[in-house]
């Protein structure tokens, strides 16, 4: 979602930056992490704020440096996109795109055709769902590596009303005008996709009735799990078990497990709910603290009482969990894993450790707030899939707290440990969890300018934080992760764990090193910008929010934002990681008007690049009956319609070699 500086303007209002004490002044914190290595190593920018921090910081393993290529230091061989605003997309020369699935495609068996006059909630629960994000590929048969046939799994974060609906107006007010059945429609909309798709004749396409195929909505039964499962908060008249739970909403990023089941993150679900108890009832610190408001965004509370918090006023705190299932079985029973917290939980990534542990790292995206991981307490079993089954459920859940010198310290939130007990309203783990946000507070996280997906590069190790921005922070706000007042463009930060680099990576450690990999914007324009000092007049960037590497560790970066706060289209963005590359940013697809890129995920071989278009005409004023585009498919009297999409080289090849 779009988040901009002018509200009036915007289709996001759950954002609101709930954090209430987001920060102390650290004055030259940052200049105190200038390094005479950037320049060194060339890296140069603009602006008042530090300097590009090279990523040789004491005890951090140092990289080979990658022989230059003919024709520059980057690794990319593509040339570059020029950046424009247009109605279509753009992707760079000798690549193609190939449409893999689109919002209202069927997917399960009986499905109608899109018919964008005649939606229908029955209809909308077997084709495919409304603002494809997170994606992911597995291949089929299962663990083949396939990269000619595969499992899609996509969520449907949430819906553009006003393009989906003729005569309901503009913007986000649009999604309070909805009659029952068009809320019913919406809530058939969101959740997620599981299509099986193939490449034939180099032609990728989805397979509608695949066996393997399924939605997941606002309907599907999911199982509650873990340390807050069936806690009296978790309790509601629909389930006084507080175990069951119908659907899972706003799902943005995601990620897998190293034994094949999708982890798909809750994100703003505040604005789904509605009612005086927001403000008055018992759950008030609660609730204002994720941002809930007495006057919820979506019409739902209207005609289903479990979305009117005076009605059932512990529902809300079922939303805001990480979720798992199981791609391969279209019958499994997802599982809203509350080990992992209760936050708006852009997406979650795996990290597999030295000793077998699992971490999770997953960003809570607002402006001001957190950054977390979670450690399972056992090893993975690779050789017995079952055994995985319930691993979510027991470990460790860490906040971070990003200081000086490049330290980054993993704070634990546990119940009983520090301020996190009954003086401070903790009764259990399930209270610490439940209120997330409220413990991570109380431990001193730093608060960070929104971070959004969060990505393990398999080569090198270190895993890379995309922050998509923050307009409000002041001067007096800004900290050694977030050197920036008024960052309207975010940055990257690496964060580096113990052994990264060697086949010992330690992701379970409570202390790792930290590092910028790039601060976003336009080097000479906006302050503080910084990239490799050969960065182009396209090359730059601005709002980072998804991020997938490719097999030989280069960054593939998509945006979010970027067109309200820098005046170009969303993209992709794709740079090398190490070697005289490093943070040379070079544009490689553009989005059509009012769309962010999401996904991205490669197949195994690196030769296809799937991306999430999502909210494709997201644009000030745009309607159903005038869309600011109507793309992909440019039918008169259609709107827009979010879908996943396939880029392949012509050539057949790997993609950006
Ligand atoms: Fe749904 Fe944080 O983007
Ligand atoms: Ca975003
Ligand atoms: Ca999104
Ligand atoms: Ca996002």
């Amino acid at each position: 979602m779009v988040h901009q500086q002018d509200p009036s303007q915007s289709l996001e209002v759950e954002d609101v930056g709930s954090n209430p004490a987001p920060g102390r002044p650290i004055g030259s914190l940052i200049e105190a992490r200038l390094s005479r290595r950037a320049a060194l190593r060339g890296l140069v920018g603009a602006g008042a704020v530090g300097a590009f921090v090279e990523t040789l910081l004491e005890g951090a393993q140092a990289q080979p440096l990658a022989v230059p290529r003919e024709g520059g230091p980057s690794s990319l061989t593509f040339a570059e996109l020029r950046q424009q605003l247009s109605q279509t997309h753009a992707v760079a020369e000798g690549y193609d795109v190939q449409m893999v699935i689109r919002w209202g495609d069927p997917v399960l068996a009986g499905a109608p055709p899109y018919d964008p006059r005649n939606l229908t909630a029955q209809a909308q629960a077997l084709q495919f769902g409304y603002n494809c994000d997170y994606l992911d590929y597995f291949s089929l048969p299962m663990g083949s590596g396939s990269s000619d046939h595969g499992l899609l799994c996509v969520n449907h974060e949430y819906t553009n009303t006003n393009l989906m609906f003729p005569g309901i107006g503009e913007g986000r007010a649009a999604r309070g005008r909805t009659n029952r059945e068009q809320a019913a429609v919406e809530m058939a909309a969101h959740g997620m996709t599981v299509v099986e798709i193939r490449r034939e004749n180099g032609t990728w396409r989805s397979v509608p009735g695949g066996s393997f195929n399924r939605r997941i909505t606002m309907h599907t039964p999911m199982r509650i799990s873990g340390p807050a499962a069936g806690h009296p908060r978790m309790q509601t008249g629909g389930d006084p078990s507080g175990t069951r739970v119908l659907g899972t909403l706003n799902n943005c990023a995601g990620g897998n497990t190293p034994w094949g089941t999708v982890i798909t993150a809750e994100e703003n679900f505040n604005g789904y709910f509605g009612g005086a108890a927001a403000e008055t009832g018992p759950e008030a610190v609660n609730h204002r603290r994720y941002g809930v408001q007495r006057n919820a965004t979506w019409a739902w509370g209207r005609f289903f009482d479990r979305f009117d918090l005076d009605k059932e006023p512990n529902e809300i705190n079922r939303f805001g969990w990480i979720v798992e299932f199981d791609p391969f079985d279209p019958e499994s029973v997802p599982v809203k894993r509350t080990a992992l917290g209760r936050f708006k939980h852009e997406g979650a990534t795996h990290a597999v450790s030295h000793d077998g542990r699992v971490a999770f790292y997953s960003g809570d995206d607002e402006r001001f707030d957190y950054l977390y991981k979670f450690v399972t307490a056992r090893a993975w079993r690779p050789d017995d899939r079952a055994a995985n089954r319930d691993l979510l459920d027991e470990g460790t859940l860490f906040v971070a707290r990003f200081e000086e010198r490049g330290v980054l310290r993993w704070l634990p939130l546990v119940f009983g440990e520090g301020p996190l007990t009954e003086a401070n309203g903790f009764q259990s783990q399930a209270d610490v969890l439940i209120e997330t946000r409220r413990a991570a507070d109380l431990l001193g996280a730093t608060p960070m300018d929104r971070p959004e997906d969060v990505e393990t590069n398999p080569v090198n190790g270190r895993v890379y934080v995309m922050l998509t921005n923050n307009s409000r922070r002041t001067a007096q706000q800004a900290n050694p992760a977030n050197p920036r007042a008024n960052n309207a463009h975010g940055h990257v930060v690496e964060l580096i764990p113990p052994g990264a680099g060697t086949d010992r990576v330690d992701h379970t450690a409570t202390e790792a090193r930290w590092d910028f990999f790039l601060l976003a914007g336009k080097p000479g324009l906006d302050a503080g910008a910084r990239y490799h000092r050969a960065t182009s007049d396209n090359g730059w960037l601005s709002c980072p929010d998804n991020v997938a590497f490719d097999t030989k560790g280069r960054i593939w970066i998509t945006t979010d934002g970027a067109a309200e706060n820098a005046g170009i289209a969303d993209g992709v963005w794709a740079a090398d990681t190490s070697g005289y590359g490093r943070a040379l940013t070079r544009l490689f697809f553009q989005a059509p008007t009012g769309a962010e890129v999401c996904g991205p995920r490669f197949t195994p071989d690196d030769r296809t690049l799937f991306l999430a278009i999502q909210h494709p005409g997201e644009d000030p004023g745009s309607t159903f009956e005038r869309p600011s585009t109507r793309w992909p498919d440019f039918r008169d009297g259609e709107p827009p319609r979010p879908s996943v999409i396939a880029v392949v080289k012509r050539d057949g090849g790997e993609i950006g070699s």
